[in-house]
């Protein structure tokens, strides 16, 4: 068994931000980090746009209450205010700290960082460094992780999370280099394990973000709250998926349809572009379903795609701000986007759900009661920050804030409580005849195979527009594959860099996962956000200005309830832009 004081599961930026502030805390702590890739390799490193925050450099007028209100609008008013309130206070202390850790943000001609345009924000407030925010941000705090003397566990598999009598005590994890099973005890752990894209089958996410953690927390009976909020990122690069960043509409591109027009005059005439996300996401697929999509070989009407029109910007300024995203579509399409608009359609980004938790990053158990010793932060997490919908450039941001505030919080837990007791045997035992029986299994089915049928599935049934029927067909069609996924037969049966063993694992949490999103998007019987139901299409405040709260247990299948949402500063009104 291997004990530190504080455990991290996940090496992205919520994960490293916080055991930066352990160790900054109170630096006789032990701090183990164990990560399923190299920290470095997290999904945080592909982030692009930038990180908002109110330096008032390029905007004096803008303000955390600017913030905060953009913020909640965005989310569709289920935002928990209080959450929000702290996310927009701390921001610009968050970004400066990070500059003096070395982070090189980008720079105004005054020398003071410089900050622009987003979607649904109404001031030029996000930071960046050019379209590679999240690679610079993570180079630096991962290099504090050896400063620090965070023990680090890169390339493990956390299979499950040891929780008992309400405490969380540890995690049992298998080393992919050599299968080795292993036992962390510990006295607080923290879950900062990314979001759940590949639950679909067209995202921007990496290959390792398949929702393990949510998985995790359910398999132990704690609850996941409003997993039927799934962004859809308006500028996936066609046909990959991956992002073409949203600062390439920040810096000025353009979305146009078959016949030339910028429909987005029509959606969102305020805020054209720059509309939040899942307000232009619908309007991109209104326009394809309306036969104003574009087909991308040859350019004639009627495809499945919509442009990005970058050539009135310039090579210098795309160069200058956009140069990756510019990369992007060169090397994946062969496009030149200073000559060539780009053909995109939207992506799956980001889970605005995740674990239920406090401003501390304090786990709940339910709407009243929290948990001891677990704790989650970043896109795993849902401290409410982005309600229905979040806005683009808020996410680093929340890693950063609540990363640190969690860190904080579980520094201080830890003092004065010693290590819990866990009978490691029995775990190992379990977990050697769970891997064994994937190991061993005599099925049929390839995992790519059910994984794929499981994402087409999902990505059918509860994508951009959703209706009680096609999501009742989706459930039943759910419950087929996953009885098809007990037949799984690996190729590999070697305990050596396995990795369709991983990826036979990741299912698991895919197919939990994609169950609880399906179901929590079926009982709400309204739109709001992200969640846009054709056969209720308007918000019901009066029944739904609440959190989902769902659980899953193998008698009772997914049970849902509702936790009330904070609402202290702005009353809901209706959603313009
Ligand atoms: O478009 C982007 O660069 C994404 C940013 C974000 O999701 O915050």
């Amino acid at each position: 068994m291997i004990d530190h004081d504080v455990l991290i599961i996940g090496g992205g930026l919520a994960g490293t931000r916080a055991a930066v502030e352990v160790a900054r805390t109170n630096p006789g702590l032990s701090i183990g980090l164990i990560a399923k890739t190299h920290p470095i390799r997290s999904h945080s490193v592909a982030a692009q746009g930038g990180m908002a925050a109110t330096l008032k450099n390029a905007d004096p007028s803008d303000s955390w209450e600017a913030h905060a209100f953009d913020t909640v609008k965005g989310g569709d008013y289920l935002a928990d205010q209080d959450a929000v309130a702290i996310l927009t206070q701390e921001a610009p202390d968050v970004v400066i700290d990070l500059e003096h850790m070395g982070v090189l943000f980008s720079r105004r001609e005054d020398g003071r960082i410089a900050q622009r345009a987003f979607g649904g924000h109404s001031h030029n407030r996000t930071c960046y460094a050019a379209d590679k925010t999240g690679h610079a941000i993570l180079h630096e705090l991962v290099n504090n992780l050896q400063r620090y003397n965070v023990t680090l566990y890169d390339e493990w598999y956390v299979m499950e999370l040891i929780f008992e009598d309400n405490q969380a005590k540890g995690v049992v994890a298998y080393r992919i280099l050599d299968g080795a099973i292993e036992v962390f005890r510990a006295k607080a752990v923290m879950f900062a394990t990314g979001g759940y894209g590949r639950v679909y089958n067209t995202t921007s996410n990496d290959y390792a973000s398949c929702g393990d953690g949510l998985a995790m927390t359910v398999a132990a009976g704690l609850p996941v709250e409003d997993l039927e909020f799934v962004q859809f990122h308006p500028t996936g690069l066609y046909p990959v998926g991956v992002l073409i960043s949203e600062a390439v509409r920040g810096e000025g591109a353009y979305l146009i349809n078959a016949v030339g027009d910028r429909f987005m005059a029509q959606y969102a005439p305020s805020r054209m572009e720059l509309a939040p996300r899942d307000i232009t996401s619908r309007a991109i697929n209104y326009e394809v379903r309306a036969g104003r999509g574009i087909h991308p070989k040859d350019g004639s009407a009627g495809g499945p795609v919509a442009y990005l029109d970058l050539r009135h910007m310039g090579r210098k300024k795309i160069m200058e701000r956009i140069p990756f995203c510019w990369e992007e579509a060169h090397v994946h399409l062969g496009i030149d986007a200073a000559v060539t608009p780009i053909p995109i359609r939207p992506t799956v980004h980001y889970s605005m759900g995740g674990i239920p938790v406090n401003v501390d990053g304090r786990v709940r158990r339910s709407a009243t009661e929290l948990t001891d010793g677990f704790f989650s932060a970043g896109e795993t997490a849902c401290v409410s920050v982005h309600g229905a919908n979040r806005l683009g450039s808020n996410s680093l941001l929340e890693c950063v804030v609540y990363g640190k505030r969690t860190g904080f919080a579980m520094a201080n837990y830890v003092e004065g409580r010693s290590l819990p007791e866990v009978d490691s045997d029995r775990y190992i035992k379990a977990a050697e005849t769970q891997l064994q029986s994937v190991l061993d299994n005599p099925g049929t089915y390839r995992v790519n195979d059910i994984r794929q049928a499981y994402q087409d599935c999902m990505t059918e049934h509860c994508g951009i527009f959703r209706t009680q029927e096609i999501m009742e067909a989706g459930l039943v069609k759910l419950k087929e594959i996953r009885a098809q996924a007990e037949r799984v037969k690996l190729d590999d049966r070697s305990r050596t860099w396995n990795s369709e063993l991983v990826e036979a694992l990741e299912l698991r949490s895919l197919m939990r996962v994609g169950e609880i999103i399906l179901t929590s998007a079926l009982n709400r019987r309204e739109s709001r956000g992200s969640h846009f139901r054709e056969d209720c299409p308007d918000r019901d405040d009066e029944k739904f200005l609440q959190h989902t709260i769902a659980s899953y247990s193998p008698e009772a299948g997914v049970t849902i309830d509702y936790m009330p949402v904070v609402v202290n500063q702005f009353e809901p009104k209706d959603r313009k832009y």
